[in-house]
């Protein structure tokens, strides 16, 4: 196993003169008259570790097993690096060549392979420099999470990945089963003896801890059995939902630039040289919005003004901008990269559009939902002030046309010590194209489940 200081990231810090063992998978080899140079990365950091084998140390079958991908053990003593980009290189004594990868057959080769061709190696993409960095950046960002949240005190809670409620009430739920196919479902002789989904959400769970534990929040797994080959969707996706009791839409909103604020700048002070690399490959602009979106005062408007801006913009958009139909991807980058240049948090949407659970507003036209707004990405964050009304709940779970009795529980907190209490959910791959600058969300999930792909 190597040990945390023997990762290269660790080694390339180390001083001239130590004798260390180095181990990971060949990036190239590079062959002079005297030596042989080999680029040699464990994942832990984006710049590989030089390894210098003097020609003749090793038989030449060993040499020759020395490619692109093949994973080696070079025991050796570091030193100082004429070249530029690292400070010490690696002086092998002994090579250890564990597995070897053809050079005919190993599909990840030096050349640039485009993300489309690298999304059919997915065993093998994790090795890439993109997917290094991607992947890297995905870590520090899950640490972060649960960083800003424990320093806040908020509870972590597991919420079950199997749910027999539609917590959206949109319908579009994977069902899980035991019964055999092809023949009429008889739900109570079922697993469960109910019908039972994955979930698309935790929060109706999460309501029920907010109301013992008041700051509370869920990081996992969510589905959607939505048929949208977008960009930015996911059939299986993770999701943080944090949900505090003794709070209204405005806490929330704070909570939500707070958290987004925090994230970026602890990922960027986490993987600077990560995110370096991303802003020189995929998006030139990615340091400077990341920079922005720290800097920035998040921009907080009503759903109606949205709208309103909308119509005055005099653009041309495809889909409809009268009041009442939802904001589309088209709108929501005008407002963030057009209009106002940083995120905008838009509340107060048509209750027509939103959950049955978000908190009725007077005017009996809108409810207290939240969309945050980031620009390149679009909606990022999607939370309300919750409905702590027993009998406004009630009525709109009818109006919904959903199944009251399956609601008891969740309605029972409105009867039993409830409170005001609002939360939101961000989706962390949306979070991670923002960090990354990657433009389909399949690039930023290890194994990405859309319509018809499951391979990996
Ligand atoms: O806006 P959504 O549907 O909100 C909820 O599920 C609430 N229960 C959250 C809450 O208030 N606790 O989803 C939240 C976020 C979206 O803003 C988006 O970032 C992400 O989850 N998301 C998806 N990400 C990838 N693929 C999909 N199919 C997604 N659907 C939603
Ligand atoms: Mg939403």
């Amino acid at each position: 196993m190597i040990q945390p200081d023997e990762y290269i990231r660790s080694l390339l810090k180390r001083q001239p003169g130590e004798s260390v063992t180095a181990r990971g998978w060949v990036k190239t080899r590079r062959d002079s008259k005297n030596v042989h140079f080999i680029q040699l990365n464990d994942g832990s950091s984006p710049v590989d570790l030089q390894v210098v084998l003097d020609a003749g140390l090793v038989p030449p079958e060993t040499v020759a097993a020395i490619t692109t991908g093949a994973s080696l053990s070079v025991e050796g003593a570091l030193v100082a690096s004429p070249g530029k980009g690292q400070a010490v290189e690696l002086k092998a004594r002994t090579v250890k060549v564990h597995g070897a990868a053809n050079p005919e057959t190993y599909p990840l080769q030096k050349k640039k392979h485009t993300l489309e061709t690298l999304r059919e190696i997915g065993h093998l993409r994790p090795r890439s420099n993109t997917f290094g960095a991607v992947f890297r950046v995905r870590n520090a960002l899950a640490f972060a999470i649960h960083k800003f949240f424990q320093d806040r005190g908020f509870l972590y809670v597991h919420t079950p990945v199997i749910s027999a409620s539609d917590a959206e009430g949109a319908g579009q739920l994977f069902e899980v089963t035991t019964l055999e196919l092809g023949k009429p479902p008889d739900f109570t002789q079922d697993f469960f003896s109910r019908k039972t989904f994955l979930t698309v959400s935790g929060q109706l769970e999460a309501e029920i801890f907010a109301h013992a534990f008041a700051n509370v929040y869920t990081f996992g797994p969510t589905f959607r059995a939505e048929n949208s080959n977008t960009p930015r969707h996911l059939a299986e996706f993770y999701m943080i939902e944090p949900e505090m009791a003794f709070c209204d839409l405005k806490g929330n909103q704070d909570l939500a630039e707070a958290f987004l604020k925090s994230l970026v700048e602890q990922v960027m002070e986490a993987c600077r040289p990560d995110l370096e690399f991303l802003t020189k490959w995929y998006e030139p602009e990615l340091l400077k919005t990341l920079d922005g979106l720290v800097n920035s005062r998040f921009e907080r408007i009503t759903y109606t003004e949205a709208v309103a801006a909308l119509q005055k913009s005099g653009k041309n958009f495809e889909f409809s901008t009268e009041w009442g139909a939802d904001l589309q991807s088209e709108h929501e980058r005008y407002l963030t990269e057009e209009l106002f240049g940083k995120p905008v948090i838009v509340t107060d949407y048509p209750r027509a559009i939103k959950a049955f659970y978000m908190r009725a507003n007077d005017d009996g036209q809108t409810v207290g939902a939240m969309d945050v707004l980031a620009p390149r990405i679009g909606e990022i964050i999607g939370g309300s002030q919750r409905e702590e009304r027993y009998d406004v709940l009630k009525q709109r779970i009818a109006e919904q046309g959903m199944p009251e009795e399956a609601y008891w529980w969740y309605l029972d907190l409105r009867r039993f010590g409830g409170v005001e209490h609002a939360g939101f959910g961000l989706g962390f791959e949306r979070m991670l194209m923002y960090l990354t600058g990657m433009k389909n969300i399949r690039d930023v999930i290890p194994f990405p489940r859309t319509p018809g792909n499951a391979e990996f």
